[in-house]
């Protein structure tokens, strides 16, 4: 998956983005449960204005249910609507409609109370490539056409999805770029593979994975590569053990240290280790 932003991109996707929001009442911003934060776009509500969002934490399948369970507290705590769904197997799903139903009470007891009534709840998915965006609108919708690949904003003339008898959803999402503000939202978009390995150091984004693991799940390491180590363990070293336990060695017993990056790369992506979550929010 490539991603490669361009400000004509970014601006042509505001623009898109915006032209269409005229027509939605609810954002869902989709973003990945093992990085809520760094597979959300920080821009996000400045280019909504004030519409309202729920935030859906998509592959929670594949996020630490002990993290979910934090991250729960943190959006209950700032009044923020969430929900976590896993969009293949369309756990979630329920609680996503009910939850777009309660966003909007208020807005449609004030249009009953005008007169207004039947009115139709209109939503709009959006967030960066990769989260999972056109694998739950097919859940939604029970079809199987609506991939749009990684075209910026909404592109296709717009068609609408009966969710239920209130609510529709624009079955083309809103494309947002990830910010690469900071070193390491590249690195945990890239443990989890939603950018592509051209654009980044895989031995560096290896052994970066091995000293995050190292501090947040040891037990990770050592179930899956049985590898011993302690505190004063450096990344390179454990990724050294790593490959002799594995046998990647090259001519003269040299570790191969490119076959021992691509093979963690590999597994933390896949899910091989485990449920595993990169970020979490600051807790009391
Ligand atoms: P996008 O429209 O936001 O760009 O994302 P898309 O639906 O294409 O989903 C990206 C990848 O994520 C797909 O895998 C899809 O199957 C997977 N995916 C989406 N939702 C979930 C979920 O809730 N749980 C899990 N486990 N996976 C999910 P793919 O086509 O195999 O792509 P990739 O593996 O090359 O990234």
């Amino acid at each position: 998956m490539d991603i490669q932003w361009y400000p004509g991109h970014m601006a042509k996707a505001k623009r898109q983005i915006r032209e269409n929001l005229k027509l939605i009442d609810v954002v869902i911003e989709l973003v990945d449960a093992r990085i809520p934060i760094s597979s959300s776009n920080p821009e996000v509500d400045d280019l909504i204005n004030g519409k309202k969002k729920i935030v859906v934490l998509n592959k929670s399948d594949l996020a630490d249910p002990e993290i979910n369970k934090l991250w729960e507290k943190h959006y209950k705590k700032a009044n923020q609507p969430y929900v976590f769904v896993d969009a293949i197997s369309g756990k979630g799903l329920k609680e996503l409609i009910a939850t777009v139903k309660t966003t909007m009470k208020p807005v449609l007891d004030r249009d009953k109370a005008k007169g207004r009534l039947n009115r139709q709840i209109r939503c709009l998915i959006l967030g960066i490539p990769n989260v999972g965006k056109s694998t739950l609108i097919n859940s939604i919708s029970g079809r199987a056409s609506t991939k749009t690949g990684n075209k910026p904003g909404v592109t296709k003339a717009n068609q609408w999805i009966k969710v239920s008898n209130e609510i529709q959803l624009l079955d083309t999402p809103g494309i947002l770029w990830p910010k690469f503000d900071d070193e390491t939202i590249g690195l945990k978009l890239a443990w989890i593979g939603s950018i592509k390995d051209t654009i980044y150091d895989r031995e560096e984004a290896a052994l970066k994975l091995l000293e995050f693991l190292r501090s947040a799940y040891p037990n990770v390491i050592y179930d899956r590569y049985k590898v011993e180590f302690d505190e004063n363990t450096t990344a390179l070293e454990l990724m050294e053990s790593i490959a002799r336990k594995r046998n990647y060695v090259i001519r003269g017993g040299e570790i191969d240290y490119s076959r021992t990056a691509e093979m963690l790369m590999d597994e933390i992506k896949k899910t091989t280790l485990g449920k595993v979550s990169f970020e979490w929010p600051e807790v009391d």
